[in-house]
C-alpha cells in the first residue's frame, strides 16, 4: 500500500469509521442483547477495523506454572472475558511463562479466532529479535500474531525491518511500539513521526497524564491506534482510591465502582483505541469489562474526576 492510499484511508477511517466507532452502545435494552454486543468498540485507523475498547494485560498475572491452583483463575478469566466481548490480549516474552499459559489456553478453550493476540519483541540484533518471535508465536500457538510490538524501544529500527517483512508475510498483522514511562516520550515521539506505526502502546492513568500533552494528540494526528497500559498504575492507584467513596456524581457516567471510574476516564479520551487491565481475578474482569458499557464522562467531568482523585 502506498503510502499516500493510506493516509487518506486513515483520513477517511477518522471522519467517518472512528467517529462511528467511538460511539457508546447503550446498555442491554433487554435480556436477550447480549453483553458482549454492548461494549464499546474503537476503529484501527489504519485498517478501519474495530476492536472492543477494554482489553487485557498479563504482567505479573499470567506467568503462573501449570498447577491447577494457579491456571484455574486464569482459565476462568479468559472465558469470561471472551463471554463479555472482550478480544485484545497483551503479552510479551519478557513476561515469563505468560505466552505459553496463553497458548495453552486458548488451544484448550479453542478460542484463538475470537481474539486479537498482541505480543512483543524484545531484544537486540536482528538474529534473536527474528528467534524471539518464532518462539512467540510457538508458544501462543498461533501462525499469525494480530500485533507485534518492539517493546521498550529496544533495537526499534533492526526490529521494525523484520516486523514490516513479516507483516508483508502475513505473519504480523499490525506493527507497533511500546513504553511504559514518561522519560521515554521524547523517543517515542521522534519514533512515531519517522514510521508510520498501526500501534502505539503507552502508560496513561488518572494520575499519570503526561502522555495527553502531546503523545496522545500526535497519535491521533498520526492516524496510530493506542493501546493504553498501566491503567491502575500497575495496581498502586487502587490502594489510594480503595477506602475511599465513590463520588455519588459518578453514577452519571454509569459508573459503579472505582475500577470503572478510573477505565471510565482513560476511555473518554478520544485518542485511545483500547486501555488492557491486568487481572487474575474473574471478579476484578467483570467489573473491568463493565467499564465499556454505559455513558463515559465529559470533558468537564474528566477534570472533576482529576480533581477528586488528587486529593484523596
Ligand atoms: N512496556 C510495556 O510494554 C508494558 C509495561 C507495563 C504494562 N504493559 C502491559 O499493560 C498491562 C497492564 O499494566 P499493568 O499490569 O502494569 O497494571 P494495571 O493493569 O494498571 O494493574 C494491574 C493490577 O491491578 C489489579 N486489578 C485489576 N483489575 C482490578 C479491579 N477491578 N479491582 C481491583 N484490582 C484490580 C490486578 O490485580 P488482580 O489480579 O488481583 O486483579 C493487578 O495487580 C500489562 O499487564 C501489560 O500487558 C506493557
Amino acid at each position: 500500500m502506498n503510502k499516500s492510499f493510506s493516509l487518506t484511508r486513515r483520513t477517511a477511517v477518522r471522519l467517518i469509521g472512528g467517529a462511528t466507532a467511538a460511539t457508546l452502545a447503550p446498555f442491554p435494552m433487554n435480556a436477550a442483547e447480549k453483553e458482549s454486543d454492548a461494549i464499546l468498540r474503537r476503529a484501527i485507523p489504519s485498517t478501519g477495523e474495530n476492536i472492543p475498547a477494554i482489553g487485557l494485560g498479563t504482567w505479573q498475572v499470567f506467568d503462573v506454572s501449570e498447577a491447577p491452583n494457579e491456571r484455574g483463575p486464569l482459565k476462568e478469566v479468559v472465558t469470561r472475558f471472551v463471554q463479555l466481548g472482550g478480544k485484545v490480549i497483551d503479552s510479551s516474552p519478557m513476561y515469563g511463562r505468560a505466552e505459553g499459559v496463553i497458548g495453552d489456553l486458548l488451544s484448550e478453550l479453542h478460542l484463538r479466532e475470537k481474539l486479537f493476540l498482541a505480543t512483543k519483541v524484545w531484544t537486540s540484533g536482528k538474529r534473536a529479535g527474528i528467534e524471539s518471535m518464532e518462539r512467540s508465536l510457538a508458544r501462543m500457538k498461533t501462525k499469525r500474531l494480530d500485533l507485534m510490538q518492539v517493546h521498550n524501544l529496544v533495537d526499534v529500527d533492526t526490529q521494525f525491518a523484520t516486523m514490516r517483512a513479516w507483516k508483508e508475510e502475513g505473519r504480523v498483522r499490525y506493527l507497533g511500539i511500546t513504553h511504559y514511562v514518561d522519560s521515554a516520550f521524547p523517543e517515542v515521539e521522534k519514533i512515531m513521526r519517522r514510521e508510520q506505526l498501526d500501534f502505539l502502546q503507552i502508560n496513561y492513568s488518572i494520575i499519570d497524564r503526561k502522555a495527553e500533552e502531546r503523545i496522545l494528540p500526535l497519535a491521533r494526528e498520526r492516524g496510530v491506534a493506542v493501546l493504553i497500559n498501566r491503567p491502575f498504575a500497575s495496581g498502586d492507584l487502587f490502594a489510594r482510591v480503595r477506602a475511599k467513596p465513590l463520588p455519588e456524581w459518578a453514577a452519571e457516567f454509569d459508573c459503579k465502582t472505582w475500577a470503572q471510574f478510573l477505565l471510565k476516564w482513560i476511555l473518554a479520551h478520544d485518542a485511545v483505541t483500547c486501555t488492557i487491565p491486568a487481572t487474575a481475578n474473574v471478579k476484578h474482569l467483570e467489573d473491568n469489562m463493565a467499564a465499556g458499557l454505559g455513558k463515559l464522562p465529559d470533558e468537564k467531568a474528566r477534570q472533576r474526576m482529576v480533581d477528586y482523585v488528587a486529593q484523596l
